[in-house]
């Protein structure tokens, strides 16, 4: 239900979850971040990944709101330029700067149960 709910909510765009267990996959969250994240952020770590610019996931977790960051990322910028979701229309037709990524309800929440993982640390 909860699935269900998240891919509404991706299709009609910025949404909110009510926090709670989340079904993902806190390794396979890990082996996402760590497959396209990592390009730009410091995911775990190493701290020769990412470029300056961006928050480290780490620092991400300090956010009150970073699930809903997490959430909604492909919506906030630079990602809408790289970041396709299946069904959901993009909001740029400017070309992808770097490798695309393909991300589903699933993969963000595999993302976020290994970010949740970061928590305190
Ligand atoms: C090509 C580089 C690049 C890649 C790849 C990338 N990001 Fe980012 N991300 C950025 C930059 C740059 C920022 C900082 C944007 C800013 O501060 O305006 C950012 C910020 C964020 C933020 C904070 C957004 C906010 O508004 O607070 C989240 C969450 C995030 N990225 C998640 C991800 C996730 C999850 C992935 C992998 C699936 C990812 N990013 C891949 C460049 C990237």
């Amino acid at each position: 239900m909860r699935r269900l709910v998240l891919a509404n909510a991706l299709a009609v765009g910025p949404f909110v979850l009510a926090s709670g267990a989340w079904a993902g996959d806190p390794e396979k969250g890990r082996e996402l971040a760590n497959k396209h994240c990592i390009r730009c952020h410091v995911v775990g770590d190493d701290p020769f990944a990412g470029i300056d610019s961006t928050p480290s996931f780490r620092f991400l977790t300090k956010l009150s709101d970073y699930i809903e960051r997490l959430q909604t990322f492909y919506r906030r910028a630079p990602h809408p330029v790289f970041v396709e979701v299946p069904g959901v229309p993009r909001r740029t037709e400017i070309p992808a700067f770097v490798a695309k990524i393909t991300v589903t309800p699933e993969t963000i929440e595999d993302i976020i149960a290994f970010v949740k993982t970061l928590e305190g640390k």
